[in-house]
C-alpha cells in the first residue's frame, strides 16, 4: 500500500474520492447531499492552496483518504467564490430532497467563518477507509503520514471534530492515534461533539 498526496493534476480522481466516501459514510449529511457535491467539495481541496487529500492506493485503487486544511475558514470561502454555479446547483438539488439540509449546509458555513482560533493549526477535515479495509491499519498509516507532512514550527497542532455520542470506535481510532480530548461542545443541531487535537513536537 502506497500513502501519498494527491496532486492538483488528478481531479479527475474526485469521483473515486467520492464514491469511497459515499461507501465509508453510508446515510451520514455529506454522502445525502449526493455524489456531485462530494465532487465539488473533493475537487475544490485539491485546487486550494492551503489544502489537500492524501490517499492511500492498494493497486491503484484508493482505499483511504484524509482532507485537510491549513486554513479551513478561509478554504469554505474559496469553494464558495471559485465554485459558486456548481456549489449553489448541488445545493439546490440537495434542498429539493431533504429541505432541513439547507439549515445545516447553511451553519456550516457560518461556523466555519465564525472559527477563531489562537494559532495556526492544520484541521482533519475528513478520514475515511474503504469498509474492506477498515481495521488494517489503513487510517493510522494516513494520520501518520499527515503528522510527518506538517510543518511543526509553523503550525502548532492538528485538529478534527467528531460525535461523541454512539461513536466509540471512531473515539477510540483517534486516541489510539495520539489525539487528546481538548473540548466537548453542543452542535447547532444540538449534537455532542468532541474535539480532538495531536499537538506537534516544537509545542511540548
Ligand atoms: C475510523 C476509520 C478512519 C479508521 O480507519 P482504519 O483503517 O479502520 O483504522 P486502523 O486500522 O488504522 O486502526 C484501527 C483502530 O481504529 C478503531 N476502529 C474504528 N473503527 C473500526 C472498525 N470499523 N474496525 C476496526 N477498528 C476500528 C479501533 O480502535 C482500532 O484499534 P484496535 O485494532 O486496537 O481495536 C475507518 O474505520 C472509517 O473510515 N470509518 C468510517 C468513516 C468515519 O467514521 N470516519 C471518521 C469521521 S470523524
Amino acid at each position: 500500500m502506497i500513502v501519498r498526496e494527491l496532486e492538483n493534476v488528478e481531479k479527475n480522481r474526485a469521483l473515486e474520492l467520492s464514491l469511497l466516501h459515499q461507501r465509508a459514510f453510508p446515510g451520514f449529511f455529506l454522502t445525502q447531499l449526493g455524489v456531485s457535491f462530494l465532487n465539488t467539495l473533493y475537487k475544490g481541496y485539491l485546487e486550494d492552496e492551503n489544502s489537500g487529500i492524501l490517499i492511500a492506493e492498494e493497486e491503484r485503487i484508493i482505499v483511504g483518504l484524509i482532507a485537510y486544511s491549513k486554513d479551513y475558514p478561509k478554504f469554505f470561502k474559496n469553494l464558495i467564490k471559485h465554485r459558486i454555479i456548481q456549489f449553489a446547483w448541488c445545493s439546490f438539488i440537495a434542498f429539493l430532497h431533504h429541505p432541513s439540509f439547507a439549515k445545516r449546509l447553511l451553519m456550516a458555513f457560518k461556523k466555519s467563518d465564525s472559527v477563531v482560533k489562537d494559532k495556526d493549526y492544520v484541521e482533519l477535515a475528513s478520514i475515511c477507509v474503504d469498509p474492506a479495509f477498515k481495521g488494517r491499519g489503513v487510517g493510522s498509516e494516513l494520520i501518520d503520514y499527515l503528522k510527518n507532512m506538517v510543518n511543526n514550527s509553523k503550525y502548532a497542532y492538528i485538529s478534527l471534530e467528531t460525535d461523541a455520542v454512539g461513536n466509540d470506535a471512531v473515539n477510540k481510532f483517534y486516541i489510539k492515534n495520539g489525539f487528546t480530548l481538548e473540548k466537548q461542545y453542543l452542535s447547532s443541531e444540538e449534537r455532542k461533539m468532541n474535539e480532538y487535537r495531536f499537538y506537534l513536537l516544537d509545542e511540548k
